[in-house]
């Protein structure tokens, strides 16, 4: 088995304890921290801006993954990476210069992502391959936390996978939305090795800790 990558999405956390539940979760292992960014246009909620990735920074030395649901997001990329993001991904869907978008990122010192939502094709990134540490394949429509993992992803993440050995290509493939459990084991055999959880971590009944082990034990 190879290591997984435990990314642990804030947006389920309890803000009014931030500092805290973010400790709970380094001290319960998790690898990264993922910061859920909506702008209430790209997609219907609206959440944190690079004031919170400061934050974050300020109680964590965990590497910061930034996930950007945002329209223009070349107009914030410094912003972010200013704030202390070490990991930053943009969506392909609408954004027309993104190959430059994804230099800009990397020309800052972050590892530059691409993020496919559920409706888009893998042909839609096959020209970014050489751009990118890192491609995000979204397993439910984002907006939110807590919704359920769409089974029909499974065959993209293995084209993925194709398609970076192709390129040979090291990028990690990252998943994100309803990973828990049981869906972790099904995301890890199709090629996925960076597993994004909010609700399974942050909103497991038996607390953090518990959360953190029973994703790191579902493939073991
Ligand atoms: C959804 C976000 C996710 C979300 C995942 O748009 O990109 O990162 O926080 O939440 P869960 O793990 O609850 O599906
Ligand atoms: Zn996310």
């Amino acid at each position: 088995m190879d290591e997984i990558i435990l990314s642990a999405s804030i947006l389920s956390a309890d803000f009014a304890h931030l500092a805290d539940e973010i400790r709970q979760a380094e001290a319960a292992g998790v690898d990264w921290l993922h910061i859920d960014v909506m702008d209430g246009h790209f997609v219907p909620n609206i959440t944190m801006g690079p004031f919170i990735v400061e934050t974050c920074r300020r109680v964590s030395t965990l590497p910061l993954d930034v996930h950007l649901m945002i329209e223009k997001p070349e107009r914030y990329i410094e912003a972010f990476i200013h704030a202390g993001a070490n990991y930053v991904s943009v969506h392909v869907e609408g954004n027309p210069n993104i190959h430059r978008t994804l230099q800009t990122i990397r020309s800052l010192g972050a590892k530059a992502g691409i993020v496919l939502n559920p409706g888009t094709p893998t042909c839609a990134i096959s020209a970014l391959i050489p751009a990118v540490d890192f491609i995000l394949v979204m397993t439910v429509n984002p907006g939110y936390s807590g919704q359920t993992f769409l089974p029909e992803t499974l065959s993209k993440i293995s084209e993925i996978k194709a398609l970076l050995e192709r390129y040979q290509s090291s990028a990690l493939i990252q998943v994100d939305g309803g990973i828990n459990p049981t869906t972790l084991p099904l995301a890890y055999q199709a090629g996925a090795r960076v597993f994004v959880a909010a609700t399974a971590i942050f909103k497991h009944p038996q607390g953090v800790q518990e959360g953190v082990k029973s994703l790191r034990e579902a493939i073991k």
